[in-house]
């Protein structure tokens, strides 16, 4: 940060507190040098020295604006937006009222001063649709007020004649949200009067100027000021830095934002024309030597009419004074002079209480009427210090409030910087400053000061007048050292002063006033008839704030500079509850001249100002203090031993926090109750080390309060669940018990339809039945048997179904014989209706068959490709039907012999390669004998009336069953075969018999037994 500050030192000192040598030609040097480079701003610490210009410096942008914000005092050159960014930012973080003292003589830049700082807050403070209504009208009120009190003087032309304090008031997030204006003591005389050069208030220029022509000729004016007696005093009136018309469309508009109403505008315009009016209202002397109007009464009817009185009674309030005599009114006429100071009085009331009305009319659209709680800074501009070659009351009474404001920073800074370290015990050279007071003493005394002796003189009945409020001041200051009169002085000076002045030897210098006119403006009185007169006018604004003067007609109204000095007091007493900061304007030249740097005139300004002391305190001094539990308490963050609690005295705990932090020795002092801190720089450090922490402590108490959050969040959430659970706990159990009591109804009436399932059908049984019927059904309906032989898989029914089971298994026994039948192939078919012919035959009959069921039939074993072609030739034109090789026995012995056997449409025939051994036609087979047992042996009983036909045949063939039935269809022979026990008696040639004797051993065996017979031994059949 040091670094920073050099490198900006390029053109003189910033700060003239870095100063070599605290000597004033140093200080006027460096001055000089940056005023040079129009760098119009330096510091004396925190105090902001501002130099005129007298040009426009390219300054004071928005851009600039953005710069300063919220930068630390010292980081950037110094400025005005610097002094007022500060005060506003301290302001915000310590929630405390500020002001901001402008002071300066005339023309040395206040009012622009106060418009820089206003228009700062009005471009850096946050802003909503709200807040910018309120900021135009806090920016918007000067315009007017400055039309209607401040005038062109010869020190200044655009001079506040007026004292204007104006607070802005913040909310807690530093918005602008309200204003309020107190106004001290306009220069009224200028409305009836100025010196040579000067002019009267802007308004009267602007309004014949810019005012528009409808406008004009409704207010009965003329265009330009040189018809009015009011505005001509002074000499031309046009002034080039002044642009009457211009200003005069910026004050319509001003008064439209803040809220005045098209009816009060015509009031006010038509009150400021009826003082041009008055002015032009001239006196004549009748013949008794009394005031008349002189001329037509053209300038009285428009005053009448502009103010809405009635013109016979205002003649006579300006012509006469009211006098009660014995309970009797009397009119008693004015001379000319007395008049004129009647008619000059009427115009200075009534332009007085409108300016005052104006105030009030700004102060109600500035006003916020939210209650909650604000902080303000105010700014203090008010006339400066002025001297002129003639100065008469006015100049009194700025010049002793320049006093009194300088008494009010000599207490805020110079003694009660020194006075507090002494408190503090802080180790101090005094620092000799010219204190003031001696001069606010001798203008304010109660009883014996200069203004207690002009309202005693203004009081006294007899004939006060000026002369003799002069010589009661010179008996009473003889021996004052500021005081000097004509009579007091000695000869040198004697020379410099007429016989009706008096000197004061002010804190900026000497000043020698004009007794002439000090009663009668201090006085300030108003004739009562004229007063009534006005309070019924038709006007409204003069008739509402004349009404308001002063109702109490018998009590004396305060004069003018009792009321001015309470009100200064009331003032000083607001002021000092508040933070001060300073600007110390200081003029370069009397000629108004940009750039030139008028040495002499700016020393005395600094000499007078006391910035050298001022200077030297600071250096002296330390830039910063603060009461130990405050600086504790916002610095705690930045030491772990003083955070989050310092439990020993608040002196220790800082003493420990700025070891810390490491300051040396020499940059603080430890006081009885406060920590005083030298250089602003440790200050800022320190500043800038809390705002880092302070994001840190942000996001740690952010964590903490997250965390805080979540938990509780966590908590609400875990009791809902839990309440969700038991509730849903609740709703299952409950439900569990209906579906228990449920189940026990049920399972009671089960049983009781169980116990009554043979009785018929009723109320108590009827369910049980239904449920034994579906239960069944539904058993039934997964268990169904797949096959027909399947005879064993059906469910046996409950007693009550058993007539259904039947019919259903009848039923599903159908359908499966339907499925299955549907499924047989025409060549199954054939094979099955072959099967069932061999069933028919053999079923119970022959041991063989069960195991030949299983064995398909084939359509033969022998093709005609088999047999031999000869063979086949001799069969002859017949087709085989079956062909299938056996074995034949002989008749004869026995013997086997492997054949073929064919069969045709009309014969058997036995194959022996290529000859037909034998021919057996289906006409003269007989019968078909075969054994019971399991052996193949199949006998051809074979009719023999022919004696070419051998004897009967037997054989042997394997596929016994599938021969025999193709044999039995092809020869329709079904009832020829007979199965046969034991024995087979066969023919073997005619009249000649055997027998086949057929028998069950161990193993198959065909042999000839011993009495000839054919024994065949078959093994048993196997059982399945
Ligand atoms: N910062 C500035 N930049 C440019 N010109 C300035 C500046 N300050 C003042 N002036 C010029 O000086 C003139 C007088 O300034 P201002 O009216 O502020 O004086 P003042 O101190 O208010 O005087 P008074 O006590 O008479 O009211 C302005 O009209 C303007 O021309
Ligand atoms: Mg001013």
């Amino acid at each position: 940060m040091e670094g920073a500050l050099t490198a900006r030192d390029r053109v003189g000192i910033q700060d003239f507190v870095l100063l070599d040598e605290t000597t004033e030609a140093a200080f006027l040097s460096n001055l000089r040098k940056r005023f040079s480079k129009d760098l119009i701003y330096t510091y004396i610490g925190t105090l902001l020295v501002s130099v005129n210009p007298y040009k426009q410096l390219d300054i004071y942008s928005h851009k600039l604006m953005d710069v300063y914000k919220g930068v630390n005092f010292f980081e950037l050159p110094p400025h005005i937006y610097a002094l007022a960014d500060n005060a506003y930012h301290t302001m915000l973080t310590e929630f405390n009222n500020h002001f901001i003292l402008i002071s300066g003589e005339s023309g040395a830049g206040k009012t622009e001063a106060s418009k820089k700082i206003l228009q700062y807050y009005a471009v850096s403070c946050p802003s909503t649709t709200l807040l910018n209504t309120v900021r135009d009208k806090i920016l918007m009120s000067n315009p007017v007020l400055e039309a209607f009190g401040n005038a062109k003087t010869l020190k200044n032309d655009n001079s506040s004649r007026f004292g204007k304090y104006m607070d802005i008031q913040f909310d807690s997030q530093g918005g602008a949200v309200g204003g309020h204006v107190l106004n001290y003591l306009l220069e009224k005389s200028r409305v009836v009067h100025q010196n040579h050069g000067e002019r009267n208030f802007h308004i009267f220029y602007q309004l014949v100027e810019g005012g528009e022509e409808e406008l004009l000729r409704r207010l009965g004016l003329e265009r330009g000021g040189q018809r009015y007696h009011y505005l001509t005093q002074g000499g031309g009136a046009a002034v080039s830095s002044i642009h009457d018309r211009n200003n005069w469309k910026t004050v319509k508009n001003a008064l439209q934002i803040i809220n005045i109403d098209k009816i009060n505008t015509n009031h006010l315009f038509g009150t400021v024309a009826s003082v041009l009016h008055l002015g032009n209202v001239g006196f004549g002397r009748d013949a008794r030597g009394c005031a008349v109007l002189s001329g037509d009464d053209a300038e009285l009817l428009w005053v009448s009419k502009l103010l809405g009185v009635d013109a016979q009674s205002l003649r006579e309030g300006l012509t006469c004074r009211k006098i009660e005599a014995n309970k009797e009114q009397v009119l008693s006429p004015f001379t000319v002079d007395h008049a004129i100071y009647a008619r000059d009085a009427l115009a200075k009331a009534i332009y007085g209480q409108t300016f005052t009305w104006l105030v009030n009319r700004i102060n109600e659209s500035m006003e916020n009427k939210d209650l909650s709680r604000k902080n303000v800074i105010g700014l203090l501009d008010i006339y400066g210090f002025e001297v002129f070659y003639v100065n008469s009351f006015e100049q009194f009474c700025i010049n002793y409030c320049n006093e009194k404001l300088q008494q009010l920073f000599i207490q805020l800074t110079l003694k009660a910087e020194q006075e507090e370290y002494e408190a503090e015990d802080i180790e101090w050279e005094s620092v000799q400053f010219f204190n003031n007071k001696i001069i606010c003493e001798l203008l304010e005394e109660k009883h014996t000061g200069i203004i207690s002796l002009l309202d005693e003189e203004c009081l006294r009945p007899g004939d006060a007048t000026d002369l003799t409020f002069l010589e009661r001041l010179e008996d009473k200051m003889s021996n004052h050292p500021h005081f000097v009169t004509h009579k007091l002085a000695d000869k040198v000076t004697r020379k410099t002063l007429e016989r009706g002045d008096f000197r004061l030897l002010h804190y900026a210098g000497e000043v020698t006033y004009c007794v002439v006119g000090f009663l009668d403006k201090n006085n300030d009185l108003l004739y009562k008839n004229i007063k009534d007169l006005i309070c019924q006018a038709k006007n409204a604004i003069v008739r509402e704030s004349f009404s308001t003067m002063d109702s109490d007609t018998r009590r004396r109204p305060e004069t003018v500079a009792t009321q001015f000095k309470s009100s200064l007091l009331k003032l000083t007493e607001v002021l000092v509850k508040k933070e001060a900061w300073y600007i110390r304007c200081l003029k370069s030249n009397e000629s108004k001249q940009p750039g030139h740097f008028d040495e002499a005139l700016i020393r005395h300004q600094v000499k007078y100002l006391g910035l050298m002391e001022h200077l030297r305190v600071r250096r002296a001094g330390f830039a910063y203090r603060r009461i130990y539990e405050v600086f504790l308490k916002r610095y705690k963050p930045l030491c772990p031993a003083t955070w989050p609690h310092w439990r020993g005295l608040p002196a220790d705990g800082v003493e420990v926090l700025v070891q810390h932090l490491g300051y040396l020795p020499d940059e603080y002092r430890m006081g009885r109750t406060k920590i005083f801190i030298r250089h602003p720089r440790t200050l800022y450090a320190t500043e800038d080390a809390y705002e880092k922490c302070k994001h840190e402590l942000a996001t740690r108490l952010q964590a903490k309060y997250k965390g805080y959050k979540a938990k509780g969040k966590f908590k609400r959430q875990k009791e809902a669940a839990t309440k969700i659970e038991t509730c849903w706990r609740g709703v299952q159990a409950r439900k569990e018990r209906e579906k228990r009591a449920w189940a026990v109804k049920v399972i009671k009436k089960f049983i009781k339809g169980y116990m009554t399932r043979g009785q018929a059908r009723n109320t108590e049984n009827s369910e049980y039945l239904a449920f034994v019927r579906q239960n069944y059904l539904n058993r039934l309906k997964g268990n169904l048997p797949e096959t027909v032989l399947d005879k064993t898989t059906w469910q046996s029914p409950p007693a009550v179904l058993a007539e259904t089971s039947e019919l259903l298994r009848q039923l599903h026994s159908r359908l499966m014989v339907r499925r299955y039948v549907r499924g047989i192939t025409p060549q199954r078919k054939a094979q099955l209706h072959l099967k069932a012919v061999t069933s028919s035959i053999f079923k119970g009959r022959k041991d063989s068959y069960p195991q030949s069921v299983a064995q398909p039939f084939v359509d033969t074993r022998i093709g005609e490709q088999d047999v031999d072609i000869r063979a086949l030739q001799m069969i002859g034109h017949e087709h085989i039907q079956y062909g299938v090789p056996v074995i034949k026995y002989d008749r004869n012995g026995f013997k086997p012999r492997a054949r073929q056997l064919v069969l045709t449409q009309t014969a058997a025939h036995l194959i022996d390669d290529a000859k037909v051994k034998q021919r057996v036609l289906y006409t003269s087979l007989k019968g078909i004998s075969v054994s019971n047992l399991t052996d193949c042996i199949i006998v051809f009983h074979i009719t023999c009336e022919d004696p070419k036909q051998k004897g009967d045949l037997v054989m042997q063939c394997d596929p016994l069953f599938e021969f025999l039935t193709k044999l039995s269809v092809i020869a329709n022979k079904q009832n020829a075969i007979s199965v046969v026990q034991g024995s087979i008696k066969i023919d073997i040639q005619a009249g000649k018999e055997s027998a086949v004797d057929f028998s069950s051993g161990p193993e198959a065996e065909v042999c000839r037994a011993k009495n000839g017979h054919l024994l065949v031994v078959s093994t048993r059949a196997r059982t399945r």
